[in-house]
């Protein structure tokens, strides 16, 4: 069964479509890819002719994913705490959380960590990790915040600086 790799928060213009194509872009070469939007009015399904290397595929093939044949399957999600979040959980390996640097994005992202944490209690393979984007160069990160993000208890990755 593929690897699934799941892009989730509830608030849109973090970086999850864009992290995702990147992703998918990255490995495509070694691996077989798929991107899957499950939101209906996914942007990256729209963007199918643009990449033809890339298999995007449709957000009906959400359900069919645990029977997919792919190595990796990436999964974007849409900018509002969705009702197939649960199921998508359930079927990952893990999920990527987004957030800017600030105190109050950091704290808008436990919403999205308690439902993947409801989740771990039944799927035990699902890990979770949050992604520090647009961060402004030389701003830096405020001791406030990576004390915030200690608490949270999943690592850390920074992605992209603006
Ligand atoms: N690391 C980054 N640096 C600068 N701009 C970014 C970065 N990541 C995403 N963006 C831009 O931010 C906007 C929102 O990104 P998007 O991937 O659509 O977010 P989401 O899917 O979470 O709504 C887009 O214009 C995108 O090009
Ligand atoms: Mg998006």
């Amino acid at each position: 069964m593929a690897k699934i790799i799941t892009l989730a928060h509830q608030k849109g213009g973090v970086g999850k479509s864009t992290l995702a194509l990147n992703l998918a872009l990255c490995f495509k070469d070694q691996l077989k890819v798929a991107l899957i939007d499950s939101d209906l009015q996914g942007s990256l399904y729209h963007l199918k002719e643009d990449f033809p290397e890339l298999d995007i595929l449709a957000p009906e093939k959400i359900s069919e994913i645990p029977s997919l044949d792919y190595d990796l399957i990436i999964v974007d999600t849409p900018p509002y705490l969705s009702n197939r979040l649960n199921e998508l959980f359930s079927y990952s390996d893990y999920v990527l959380v987004h957030t800017k640097a600030g105190f109050f994005d950091v704290m808008a992202i436990k919403l999205t960590l308690a439902l993947i944490k409801f989740s771990q209690a039944q799927n035990q393979r699902l890990k979770a990790g949050i992604v520090l984007n647009m961060i402004k160069p030389r701003s830096g990160i405020t001791a406030e915040v990576v004390d915030l993000l200690n608490t949270l208890g999943n690592p850390t990755f920074k992605y992209s600086c603006l």
